[in-house]
């Protein structure tokens, strides 16, 4: 799959450092979306195998729990390095299993070793605290502590940026961890691993257990298992909701970064030419696959025609394609129910009344494409404006008022990113706080990035990413003190 002179891609999973197959034998096979071709076959794990990986990561988490924060810094920084060094192979492994394109894969596996990079350098400042007691002969003191197995359950959409993203701050805090990748994308996952191994990170600290036809009962396992303490997911905000429920059984600590519904809003104040290049970006990035992508797109009626016009120029001139043609600029959706969607959602703004700019339909096969879109007039009932789309969809909305176009914001029971833009200082900060959601782009869409904290409100999901995303994996402890 890759021309590395030492490997990177494994095909099996992984419990207590050891590389190992289904016990009953089966696998699942892996395509390509860009193709259709297999890339390959992974073990169809079960609860079995999860039980194992628990049990290898309770074990480690003794001794990797107690290890040094300077030792695990250390490790983390030879997995950074070796991450990096090993960009090309894992970007073209991203690629292979995502089908984004090759600059992207490289990308996002940049953006992913920084997780690991940060993290290293925050677990030597997870500082507890002394407060001033009350009482003459007390002294109270908290420090942090990990909070032990960590379940990790990541997308495809990120086949390795939204892993590093919670093993970065899990092992940094001196957790375990069982991560359950997603079956479309196992390999970035197992790739990964290889590389902690090279690292020096022990056997057991990192567990992978794969499936696909057993997802369901493998995610309970790791949700009601009492020797997990903590779950963290990216993906659906009705997964996120199932997971909450079954983790509730033993009152775990959870991290969800669930769905979005973004919107963008283009004022009539706005720097056109900055707002058309970063609306291109924030809406067809990945193909229109990531949860903080634009979603609706509502553009003051001053400047709609010519901002559509612009739009439609630039999206026309996107080159579809296999991620591996250097000429791509934007891959395929991951599978045939992702075109479904986006398809379902086209023609339902069209029905009430839409107008198709540029793109419009699914692109013949072999691989999973769809034309990039810009749908011009969207009307507001339509499905477009309700849920996230996750495709290569610009569905314009034209408003006339600040207070209309919040109201149109807010209306929606998600909140994680949003984006506008104004040269008016005094609307940019009162827009900015009026926007329901965890992340407000203003006149910027640099909201993905490890120095900053990522996640949503409503119902986007709890907690928070990157940034001071370690406090997520650490317990707090009172110690006082009789003196
Ligand atoms: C996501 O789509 O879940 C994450 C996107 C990002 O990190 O920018």
């Amino acid at each position: 799959m890759v021309s590395s002179k030492a490997c990177l891609v494994k095909s099996q999973g992984v419990i207590n450092g050891k590389w190992i197959e289904a016990k009953d034998g089966k696998t699942f096979a892996v395509t390509n979306p860009s193709n259709g071709e297999i890339l390959g076959h992974v073990p169809e794990m079960s609860v079995a195998e999860t039980k194992e990986a628990i049990e290898a990561a309770a074990q480690t988490f003794k001794t990797w729990g107690k290890t040094t924060a300077k030792y695990r810094h250390d490790l983390m920084k030879k997995w950074y390095d070796l991450i990096i060094a090993n960009n090309d192979d894992l970007g073209t492994i991203i690629t292979l299993e995502n089908g984004k394109s090759l600059a992207m894969g490289k990308g996002e596996n940049e953006y992913g070793a920084s997780f690991i990079e940060w993290f290293a350098e925050e677990a030597v400042r997870t500082y507890g605290e002394v407060i001033p007691s009350p009482l003459p002969n007390s002294r109270s003191v908290v420090i942090k502590q990990p909070v032990g197995v960590v379940a990790a359950l990541t997308p495809w959409n990120f086949p390795s940026a939204m892993i590093t993203r919670k093993l970065g701050p899990a092992l940094a805090a001196g957790c375990t961890v069982v991560l359950k990748p997603p079956p479309e994308t196992p390999f970035s996952a197992l790739a990964l691993v290889e590389l902690a191994n090279r690292a020096g990170i022990p056997d057991g600290v990192i567990n992978i257990v794969t499936t696909l036809e057993n997802v369901r009962e493998v995610a309970a396992e790791l949700c009601e298992n009492k020797i997990v303490k903590k779950i963290t997911f990216t993906g659906s905000t009705n997964v996120a909701k199932q997971l909450y429920k079954l983790a509730a059984g033993t009152m775990k600590k959870v991290s969800f970064e669930a769905g979005g519904n973004a919107p963008f809003i283009v004022f009539d104040d706005a720097d056109l030419d900055e707002a058309v290049a970063v609306a291109v970006l924030c809406k067809f990035r990945t193909s229109g696959q990531t949860c903080v992508c634009a979603n609706r797109i509502y553009v003051h009626q001053s400047i709609y025609a010519e901002f559509a016009a612009r739009l439609a120029e630039k999206v026309s001139a996107f080159k579809v394609g296999d991620g591996l043609d250097s000429q791509t600029t934007h891959g395929p959706l991951i599978h045939e129910r992702a075109i479904k969607k986006v398809e379902q959602h086209v023609q339902d703004a069209v029905k009430l009344g839409a107008s198709v700019l540029v793109g419009g339909s699914r692109l013949d096969g072999p691989g999973h494409f769809f034309q990039p879109t810009v749908l011009a007039d969207v009307p507001t009932n339509a499905l477009l404006n309700d849920e996230e789309t996750f495709g290569p969809v610009a569905g314009l909305i034209q408003f006339q008022t600040e207070e209309e176009v919040i109201a149109l914001a807010n209306n929606s029971d998600v909140g994680l990113a949003g984006y506008f833009f104004s040269r008016d200082v005094k609307r940019v900060w009162r827009v900015a706080e009026a926007l329901e959601v965890g992340m407000v782009g203003a006149n910027s869409m640099a909201i993905s990035q490890v120095y900053v904290p990522f996640g949503g409100v409503k119902e986007s999901g709890l907690g928070r990413e990157g940034s001071h995303g370690i406090q997520e994996y650490l317990n707090t402890k009172l110690i006082a003190f009789g003196v």
